[in-house]
C-alpha cells in the first residue's frame, strides 16, 4: 500500500488506464472488464482492476490536473510496477478539423509548467508517447473508423485560462487539443523507463464553443477506452 493507493502490490496489473474521473474509471472497468475487483478507495480516488481478452488491467483515476496524476503515476510505478500507462480522458479541440466526439491521440504534449520542471529547470524537455502503443492505437481507431487525429496536444495548469493569446499561438502551431495531464504522464514515463500514452475524446470545442451532449459522452468515451485496450495488447 501507498500513500494514495490503498492495494496490495498484486491486486494492480501492469498494463494501467488512467481517466481522471474516478466515476469514469467504475464505468470503465464495469463495462470493459470481466471478473472486477475494486482495488482503491482512498480519497475516493477510485481504482479497478480484471482482465481484459484474457488480459490483466488496472482503471485508476488519476484526478485533475498534472500534480494529482503525478501522485497516482509515481507511485503506481514505483511501488506497483507498472509497466504500460495510457491515460483516457477529456480534451477541448483547438483545430477545425477536430470536431466535438473525435478522438486525440497525443504523439507529444507541450506544456508551460509541469511538476517536473525543478528537475529539467532551463530545458524545454519534450514529452513525447510510447511510439508502439501510438502506432497501435492509431491502427486500432484506424480499424473502428473512429475519426483520429495524431499530434501534438497542450497540457494546460488551468482549465481557466486568462490569457487567449497563448490559444492563438497554439493554434497557429497545430496544437490538436487542451487537457490538463499528458506532459507529466509521459515526462514520468520517460523518467522511469515505462511506456504511456494519451487516448482524449474531444469534449468541448475552444473556437466553435461546441460541447459534448452528455447522452452522447458514454459511446463516445467507450470508443476511447477501447482504443486503449487494443493498443496495450497489439
Ligand atoms: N481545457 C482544459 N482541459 C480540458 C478542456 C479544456 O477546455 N476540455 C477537457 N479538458
Amino acid at each position: 500500500m501507498t500513500i494514495h493507493i490503498g492495494a496490495e502490490p498484486e491486486q494492480i496489473a501492469q498494463t494501467v488506464l488512467l481517466p481522471g474521473d474516478p466515476y469514469r474509471a467504475k464505468w470503465a472497468a464495469e463495462t470493459f472488464l470481466s471478473d472486477v475487483e475494486c482495488i482503491n478507495q482512498v480519497r475516493g480516488m477510485l481504482g479497478f482492476t480484471g482482465t481484459w481478452n484474457g488480459h490483466r488491467v488496472t482503471i485508476q483515476g488519476s484526478g485533475m490536473g498534472m500534480p494529482s496524476l503525478s501522485i497516482y503515476v509515481n507511485e503506481l510505478i514505483t511501488s506497483y510496477d507498472a509497466q504500460t500507462l495510457i491515460r483516457i480522458g477529456s480534451c477541448g479541440g483547438m483545430q477545425d478539423k477536430v470536431k466535438v466526439r473525435d478522438v486525440v491521440i497525443a504523439q507529444a504534449a507541450s506544456s508551460i509548467s509541469t511538476p517536473s520542471r525543478g528537475i529539467f529547470r532551463e530545458l524545454n524537455f519534450a514529452p513525447c508517447a510510447d511510439y508502439g502503443l501510438l502506432r497501435a492505437a492509431a491502427d486500432a481507431a484506424t480499424s473502428r473508423g473512429t475519426p483520429t487525429h495524431v499530434g501534438n496536444i497542450y497540457s494546460a495548469d488551468v482549465f481557466y485560462d486568462e490569457r487567449p493569446d497563448l490559444n492563438e499561438q497554439m493554434v497557429r502551431h497545430g496544437i490538436l487539443g487542451v487537457e490538463m495531464e499528458a506532459a507529466e504522464l509521459y515526462n514520468l514515463a520517460a523518467r522511469h523507463g515505462r511506456k504511456a500514452l494519451a487516448v482524449l475524446t474531444v469534449s468541448d470545442h475552444l473556437l466553435t464553443h461546441e460541447s459534448l451532449p452528455s447522452e452522447d459522452r458514454e459511446k463516445t468515451f467507450g470508443d476511447m477506452v477501447e482504443i486503449a485496450l487494443e493498443a496495450a495488447f497489439a
